[in-house]
């Protein structure tokens, strides 16, 4: 090595010591002759002092000339500061260097952007245009360690606890369910191609067939998706898979996992067991499936109230077989006008047709609504809400799905616009289990049940007689209950599912897997997948489950989006005002939200004789749109 010490780590205790330290030029500073220089590297910075009185001239001169970024090796002996100039700011602020050898080990241009102060006001296509200056960042260095730290600790968890990491194929099988497939031309196959895997769901099931027991990788997945701020088309799992395992047994190894993990890497111990609810309590209480635990506000269902009610809005949407629920947010009845037409009109983006607010102000009630609404109806709304003096309720009246996503999204809006969850998303972390998904739900454009998950979930053991009952329905004219209704059996059968959610955010989920071929057909049936179809797909899958596979589960965690609740990377969608997890700023070198990578320029155009080797001849849209580069 060049350098003896690191630039961050010197203190008092290295006073006397004869030092060589290479790093960067964070700022360069020239007071009357003497130069003061603050050297960074991975560890921190530390100032090192040319003086003409103590330092030979010609690296006094040297240090005079250098520049921002520039990389430096510079000797020299660890002093005290004098009494009034330390930084109390800087771990090493006790100390300096006292340079007596510099050398430029390299010149530096111009920055696009500084690196050396945290605020930042630069775009961010520059910063991942310059990907490898932002990450020179000091926010951005604690985060990649972060995520060393986590991943670190998670590999040792999992040692410690019997999984071994399996590395499963990036060339994989076309198997279209789910998310839309990265496709691999195969050169030596003409006309064929590989894709690269979603996740490495069936390969961890084929590692349970084999007799590995204890999987787990931590992988990565690509997924052509559409953009989505929280999304990325490459990113992380924590892969998990277990035989002879009950949901329990997956529970407990991923609170244990993720109480040690949080503990190693960022101090935090979080309490086990992680609290569950049911898909149904979450969507009843909360409106959606992946609920923020951190403050209260549920939705409160006053349908039966309000059923003959004068407000018309109210008493045809329940006729129609809607709903009505309520939001009662406490101490907020000096809601203007103003703050209710913004809250409405929220309300409208995710699908609302109204948002009705009864605010209980001094002895009044303010409402468009309440002169619709008898004395008693309205006592027994704010009675069932627990409304007081000073709080607002806030009612929407719709189909049961636009009802949980307005008063969803409402209530995560209003949980930030009041200060109930802290601004550091790191600040409280919540976990909870959403348990008993629905193991179909319905694709009114296909017609056809899709998977909520994906097909290889196990249905619960109990609700197998329904699932067969479902089938034999779609193949009955005269069932009576048309498909995709919710009294169909096939709408009710539950999942053997579980998803993790961290403050609002879904960051894994999992579930029993069928490991009985008849039970995979059937499901295959469910969905309406041909026979040919699904044996042209899956027949690898199911001919492996005729050799004695044992019965298994698991989970993928998604690392970026942990990472990012631990990083506080949350950010809030201008157009709708909705928080998100901006995972971009966890990975080292992520995509842009349209999938691009302006470091790289990715997508480009390839040479013709790249693509004829590939046996492959664009289109002419194609050939159009990409001549625009
Ligand atoms: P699933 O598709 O639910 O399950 O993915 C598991 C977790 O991965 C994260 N995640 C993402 N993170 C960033 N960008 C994305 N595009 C993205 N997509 C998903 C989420 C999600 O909860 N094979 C199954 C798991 C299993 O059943 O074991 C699977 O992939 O945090
Ligand atoms: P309107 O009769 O459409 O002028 O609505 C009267 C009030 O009821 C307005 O404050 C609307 O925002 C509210 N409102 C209308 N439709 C709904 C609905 N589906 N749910 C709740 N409130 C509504």
């Amino acid at each position: 090595m060049l350098k003896t010490h690191l630039c961050g780590e010197l203190r008092k205790s290295h006073i006397g010591q004869k030092v060589t330290l290479c790093g960067w030029v964070n700022r360069v500073r020239d007071h009357g002759g003497v130069v003061f220089i603050d050297l960074r590297d991975r560890s921190g910075v530390v100032q090192c002092v040319f003086d003409p009185q103590r330092c030979p001239q010609e690296f006094v001169a040297t240090a005079r000339e250098v520049g921002n970024e520039w990389v430096l090796e510079i000797t020299g002996e660890v002093t005290s500061r004098p009494p009034g100039t330390e930084n109390p700011k800087l771990a090493t602020g006790e100390v300096e260097v006292c340079g007596q050898g510099l050398e430029v080990l390299n010149e530096a241009k111009p920055l696009p952007f500084p690196v050396s102060s945290e605020e930042l006001t630069v775009d961010e296509w520059v910063r991942l245009k310059h990907r490898y200056l932002d990450l020179r960042r000091k926010r951005m260095r604690d985060i990649l360690e972060l995520r060393h730290r986590f991943t670190k600790a998670v590999r040792d968890f999992m040692d410690e606890n019997g999984f071994w990491e399996v590395e499963t194929p990036v060339l994989w099988k076309h198997t279209p369910e789910g998310a839309r497939e990265f496709l691999v031309p195969s050169r030596l196959h003409p006309g064929r191609f590989f894709v690269l895997p979603q996740s490495p769901q069936i390969a961890k099931q084929l590692l349970m067939v084999a007799g590995v027991e204890r999987y787990f990788q931590i992988a990565r997945c690509l997924r052509d998706e559409d953009p989505r701020a929280d999304r990325q088309p490459e990113f992380t799992q924590i892969d998990i898979e277990m035989s002879f395992v009950t949901a329990e047994d997956v529970y407990d190894v991923v609170e244990r996992l993720l109480q040690y993990a949080l503990e190693k890497a960022v101090g935090v111990k979080v309490p086990v067991p992680f609290p569950r609810l049911t898909y149904d309590e979450a969507i009843d209480r909360y409106g959606s499936d992946k609920p923020d635990l951190r403050f209260g506000i549920e939705l409160v269902e006053i349908t039966d109230i309000v059923a003959k009610s004068n407000f018309r809005v109210f008493a045809e949407t329940v006729a129609k077989g809607g709903q009505v629920k309520a939001l009662c947010v406490q101490g907020f009845s000096a809601a203007s006008r103003k703050d209710i037409a913004e809250l409405t009109e929220f309300a409208k983006r995710f699908g609302a047709k109204g948002l009705a607010t009864l605010a209980l102000g001094d002895g009044e009630i303010r409402s468009q609504v309440a002169k619709f609404l008898t004395d008693g109806e309205l006592q027994a709304i704010f009675k069932r809400c627990g409304a007081k003096q000073g709080d607002l309720v806030l009612v929407v009246a719709d189909e049961q799905d636009v009802v949980a996503e307005a008063l969803s999204n409402l209530r995560l809006k209003l949980g930030r616009q009041l200060g109930l969850v802290p601004t550091d998303s790191s600040g409280d972390l919540r976990f909870l289990w959403v348990t008993d998904f629905p193991l179909l739900k319905w694709d009114a454009d296909e017609g056809r049940y899709a998977p909520s998950h994906h097909p290889f979930t196990s249905p619960y053991p109990d609700d197998v007689p329904l699932l067969q009952q479902g089938v034999q329905a779609l193949n009955d004219p005269n069932f009576p209950i048309p498909k995709g209704h919710r009294d169909h059996p096939l709408s009710k059968v539950r999942a053997y599912a579980y998803d993790i959610v961290l403050n609002g955010y879904e960051i894994g989920g999992g579930s029993i897997r069928i490991h009985r071929r008849e039970i995979q057909e059937l499901v295959f049936q469910a969905i309406e997948l041909p026979p040919e179809e699904a044996k042209r797909k899956f027949d690898f899958l199911l001919e492996a489950f005729e050799y004695g596979a044992p019965p298994h589960g698991g989970i993928a965690l998604g690392l970026d989006r942990i990472l990012a609740v631990l990083a506080n990377c949350e950010a809030t969608v201008p157009e709708t005002g909705m928080p998100y997890l901006n995972i971009r700023e966890v990975i080292a070198f992520p995509k842009t939200s349209t999938t691009q990578d302006p470091l790289t320029g990715a997508p480009t155009q390839v040479d013709e004789k790249v693509l004829a080797e590939q046996h492959i001849a664009l289109r002419p849209d194609a050939q159009e749109a990409a001549k625009g580069d």
